[in-house]
């Protein structure tokens, strides 16, 4: 792969070019990447870019890397709605790069998106992203602090789906994250406080007012936390719709709505 970045054109073109030497100015690139790579730097960073949901994301030191896990959230999403009440407006807290409210952008043709975030840095490459990949027409980013008492009021809800990848790293495991996530990657997207729950405590207590009646929320978690954040859900009023589960088999996204399903006739 950095070869591939080093010439330009990623892997592809490493196997279509293999017979030729490198020049010189491509070893020094090279050479670069690799003692970054050497100091744990994230492939993402070096590369500049991480694939998620077949959707090319520009990624900075700014944001969180867009994990292969997170698709479980889209997918979740995707089982809920069918194509006639798919959502039209989406709301995504702590947008990052943006990956997770751009992939449901690519899904949901007619719908518009929201994200916030407390970083300006995230905010400035998810908007790129957005013009990037064709939907800046459909999404606008502002910056918002859930830590803030008052935090939605400016979010111009209600929605028909909230979606949210907090930090939810308690401090315990924090001290366990591999060096390139710690040293490179932004601490308060990673970081949830002593048990992990800290952000989605303070997105709780706004939460009801910025989802309309019938709408759906989608929350990534981490293994363990399915069970407590499925009773936040159900202490701000919502019915559980389902925990969804990873390709590794654990328990990774919990989506609820705010009115009871209509019983089956
Ligand atoms: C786990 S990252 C998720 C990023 C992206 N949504 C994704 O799935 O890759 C959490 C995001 O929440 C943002 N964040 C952290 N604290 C926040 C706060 N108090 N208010 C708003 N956003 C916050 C971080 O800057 C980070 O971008």
């Amino acid at each position: 792969m950095l070869v591939g970045y080093a010439i330009g054109g990623g892997p592809e073109r490493v196997l279509a070019d293999r017979d030729r030497n490198l020049s010189f100015g491509e070893i020094k690139v090279l050479s670069q990447a690799v003692d970054r790579r050497t100091t744990q730097e994230p492939m993402a960073h070096i590369l500049g870019t991480r694939e998620f949901w077949s959707l090319n994301f520009k990624v900075t030191s700014d944001t969180l890397v867009p994990r292969p896990d997170s698709e479980t959230l889209i997918e979740a999403v995707l089982e809920r709605f069918t194509d006639s009440q798919a959502p039209l407006r989406i709301l995504d807290l702590g947008t990052g790069s943006g990956c997770l409210l751009l992939a449901l952008l690519s899904e949901f043709p007619f719908a518009n998106g929201f994200g916030i975030d407390v970083s300006d840095g995230a905010l400035s490459v998810a908007r790129e992203n957005a013009t990037t990949l064709g939907f800046a027409t459909r999404v606008k980013f502002a910056t918002g602090d859930w830590r803030v008492p008052g935090w939605s009021e400016k979010l111009d809800g209600p929605y028909d789906l909230v979606i949210s990848n907090p930090p939810y790293i308690s401090d315990g495991a924090m001290g366990q994250l591999e060096d390139d996530v710690v040293k490179f990657e932004p601490h308060n997207a990673l970081s949830g406080g002593a048990d992990g729950l800290d952000a989605y405590r303070l997105i709780f207590s706004e939460l009801p007012g910025l989802l309309k009646a019938g709408g759906v929320c989608a929350f990534e978690i981490g293994f363990d936390q399915g069970e407590s954040v499925a009773t936040f859900f159900e202490d701000a009023g919502f019915d559980l719709i389902g925990i969804n589960t990873d390709l590794g088999g654990r328990d990774r996204a919990v989506l609820a709505s705010n009115v009871k399903p209509q019983a089956n006739k």
